[in-house]
């Protein structure tokens, strides 16, 4: 059976009464984060770290320069702010970097995250470098949503992409996490021409093997290296290389149409694959995103242009709830319609991926 992509799903997000081209208001006090095109957020990406121990060429230069360490936010500010968000509606909670487990003692944010009255959801994105170490902390701080980033079981290309050594101790990485009770486990890789074509079909029977969930990334202008659009390997191809080099996929029954990920069942129920066409099939119509970047500014967009810094308002004595969430509020509101990587209108952003949070 084939595996295309199925036609856009939605077309219009339904726009909130009284929304439409009126200047954004401040003063809407509606307990949900709703932007002027009436998409709700409840989705929030923390990245605790712009520091990685990988280079990654699709993310961050190699001559890398990371801000300093006082810079971040602590954990408890970064507490506070989740509970803000929390209470207006965020329930679901990623850790990202950077490589969040570079930041010393993650498992005890993990904890503090995951007692916040709201939060039903905290998942973690990691390189695996230190996953092997930190797994079984991890898992007893209460986080069970793991996404691991492997590109290639090849060493060489592990290298090339990674500019570093270490694919053996993702795959320990991997293990170890299964082994501590993790689950599901996604192992996300970048879909780039010229790697995919070689990597994917390795990478998907491995999934299938260790039961880990597969997902692949179109790869995206938000790097350091000069992106472009020939180096995408589409989300379509992908499933066809895979469907007739695996086994043959079918749309998943349950998906939800407005997840990024379309996720693909392969036809011998043994196991399933997503694909995240951000280039070639845009989900900015149904995003319910926002980012919080490890230096405590609120992104609305991965690919915005403005950000609004949120630390002076957490890192005071007795911070000012009703101002962070005024706050949050307003960065959601003025979220534009989508990014325009199809357009040439687009404008890449200042931050490359490592200083965002994947
Ligand atoms: N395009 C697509 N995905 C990217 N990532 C990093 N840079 C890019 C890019 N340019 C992914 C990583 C990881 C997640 C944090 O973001 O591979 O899975
Ligand atoms: Fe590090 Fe992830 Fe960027 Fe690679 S993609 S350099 S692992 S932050």
């Amino acid at each position: 059976m084939s595996a295309r992509l199925p036609l856009h799903l939605a077309t219009d997000p339904a726009r909130e009464p009284g929304s439409g081209l009126g200047t954004p208001s401040v003063s809407r006090q509606t307990s949900a984060l709703v932007d002027s095109f009436g998409r709700h957020h409840n989705n929030l990406r923390v990245s605790v770290t712009d520091r990685c121990n990988l280079r990654c060429t699709y993310c961050m230069p190699e001559d890398v320069v990371f801000r300093d360490r006082s810079e971040l936010l602590t954990f408890e500010e970064i507490t506070h702010f989740v509970r803000v968000a929390a209470s207006l509606g965020v329930d679901k909670v990623r850790l990202t970097g950077g490589e969040p487990l570079v930041r010393k003692d993650l498992h005890k944010l993990a904890r503090m995250l995951v007692a916040i009255p709201g939060i039903r959801d905290v998942g973690l994105t990691t390189n695996g470098i230190l996953l092997a170490d930190q797994a079984a902390e991890l898992f007893a701080a209460g986080l069970r949503r793991l996404n691991v980033s492997l590109d290639t079981l090849d060493e060489g290309r592990f290298h090339e992409l990674t500019r570093r050594d270490g694919l053996a101790r993702v795959l320990a990485g991997l293990a170890a996490a299964k082994s501590a009770g993790f689950g599901p486990i996604k192992v996300n890789a970048v879909a780039i021409r010229g790697f995919a074509e070689v990597d994917a079909v390795p990478l998907a029977r491995f999934c299938r093997d260790q039961g880990f969930e597969l997902r692949f990334i179109e790869y995206m202008p938000i790097g350091a290296d000069p992106w472009e659009r020939e180096r995408v390997f589409p989300a379509e191809e992908l499933l066809d290389l895979l469907g007739r080099e695996v086994a043959p996929l079918t749309l998943a029954p349950d998906h939800d149409p407005r997840a990024p990920a379309l996720e693909y069942v392969y036809d011998d129920r043994r196991g399933q694959v997503g694909v995240i066409a951000s280039v070639t099939r845009p989900f900015c119509h149904s995003c319910n995103r926002l980012r919080l970047t490890a230096d405590g500014k609120i992104r609305n967009c991965l690919f915005a242009l403005d950000e609004t810094d949120v630390k002076p308002l957490l890192r005071t004595t007795h911070p000012n709830t009703a101002a962070i969430a005024a706050t949050i509020r307003r960065t959601i509101w003025a979220k534009w319609e989508g990014h325009e990587i199809n357009s040439a209108r687009f404008v890449k952003p200042d931050r490359t991926m490592h200083a965002i949070g994947g």
